[in-house]
């Protein structure tokens, strides 16, 4: 996907420097021809040989190459991006005032490639106002920036600047190059448990956690594709993933019925409540007032409606959560509801399913094949489910 791209990675003095290593393999396997560059800062923290050893070339880091003596305009100049992972608050404050201080910040200075800047540093520094002013002038000039993450940072201090995921800054790099093997694609991905109000505090709901729904949307993002979440759970939004709020089936129809016309391949994930109040309460129901009667209606089958809409080459995937007879009951509903694919998951299984981590599934296809994924993470589930899907995007379109 990345075959005869040429990235300058550049590498900066920071205790996260040694994620940069992962972030080059990464490139690398993809296929890119990585030309690693490293400041003096970043030799503190990992040895020239490991990233030299990884990289396409050896690694470079100095203005005064004897052997060629402009390497900086050349860098800069023949690459196709130019990434800096971690990014430090001096290589930040270099690059926005337009200092050539060291080959990195020339390269920089040198291109007209689209740049990443990965900043990571202490959450003193990052939030200090110089800085933010430098990555806001960085931005103004089409600088993509990936945001450092929270978490816990050198010395043990917990708080923001930590240096995003490798698998986060190459999917930046994937999507600025156009360059993942889902780009140029809409994806709609619907996650979470509808919650349908009894009354002004009261709603009926279900034990979906979003989080299979969230992978998905993330893993979906990380192959380059377009995607939108539309959600009732609030989960870390995953890089490059819109997300569109929603609590009850009726607002998931509405928003699936805006964004669904136009999608490549819509997901499903969500577990759509079947029965609500026919009619929620004004203000809260009062327990002196006796037991309530909660007159129950069927919600509208957002999936089925969106399966009759179809159109010629989307692929739509649906979920099916079931106790008993998986593959019998999964099948059926991916007939009725006029599915290209059904994830079905037996939520009786231990760690299967909602509000866990893992997941174990069978892909049932409309051709009638049939897939088991073992119980799993359900970022890997979330791999499994868009193979398939590109699989059959690819015998029908
Ligand atoms: O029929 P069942 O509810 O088991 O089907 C599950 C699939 O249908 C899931 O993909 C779910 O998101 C979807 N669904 C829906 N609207 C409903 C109920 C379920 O879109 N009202």
């Amino acid at each position: 996907m990345l075959a005869g791209k040429r990235i300058v990675l550049g590498v900066t003095g920071g205790i996260a420097a040694y994620k940069a290593v992962e972030v080059c393999r990464r490139l690398v396997d993809g296929g890119a021809h990585v030309v690693p560059v490293m400041t003096a800062g970043a030799e503190h923290f990992i040895g020239r040989t490991t990233l030299s050893a990884l990289a396409s070339e050896p690694v470079q880091t100095s203005l005064w190459n004897e052997a060629s003596p402009i390497p900086h305009t050349r860098l800069g100049q023949s690459a196709d991006l130019v990434l800096v992972a971690p990014a430090t608050a001096r290589l930040l404050g270099a690059y926005a005032a337009g200092l050539s201080t060291d080959l990195l910040s020339n390269t920089l200075l040198a291109t007209r490639a689209p740049v990443v800047v990965c900043p990571a540093m202490h959450t003193e520094m990052w939030e200090h106002p110089a800085v933010q002013a430098n990555i806001a002038t960085l931005r103004s000039r089409g600088v993509h920036i990936v945001e450092p993450e929270s978490g816990r940072l050198a010395g043990g201090d917990l708080g923001h600047g930590r240096l995003a995921a490798p698998e986060t800054i190459v999917a930046k790099v994937l999507e600025v190059l156009g360059a993942g093997p889902m780009a140029g694609l809409t994806v709609v991905v619907s996650a979470g448990g509808t919650r349908e109000p009894i009354d002004a505090v009261r709603v009926i709901a279900n034990r979906s956690s979003g989080k299979q729904g969230y992978a998905i949307a993330a893993e979906a993002a990380a192959r380059g594709a377009r995607v939108t979440l539309v959600s009732t759970v609030e989960l870390p939004v995953p890089h490059g993933v819109e997300v569109r709020a929603v609590e009850t089936a009726a607002q998931m129809q509405a928003s699936l019925g805006e964004l669904a016309p136009t999608a490549d391949v819509v997901v499903m994930a969500a577990a759509v409540a079947d029965f609500r109040p026919v009619a929620a309460a004004d203000g809260k129901i009062k327990k002196d007032q006796g037991v309530p009667q909660i007159i129950l209606e069927p919600t509208p089958d957002i999936l089925t409606g969106l399966g009759a809409a179809k159109p010629a080459g989307q692929v739509l995937v649906g979920f099916a959560a079931e106790t008993s007879d998986l593959v019998a009951n999964a099948r059926g509903k991916l007939e009725r509801k006029q599915l290209d694919l059904m994830v079905a998951n037996d939520v009786s299984a231990p760690g299967v399913g909602f509000q866990h981590d893992t997941n174990a599934v069978t892909l049932l296809r409309a051709d009638g094949s049939a897939t088991t994924v073992a119980l799993t993470d359900k970022r890997s589930i979330a791999k499994a489910v868009l193979d398939t899907v590109c699989e059959i995007r690819a015998t029908t379109t």
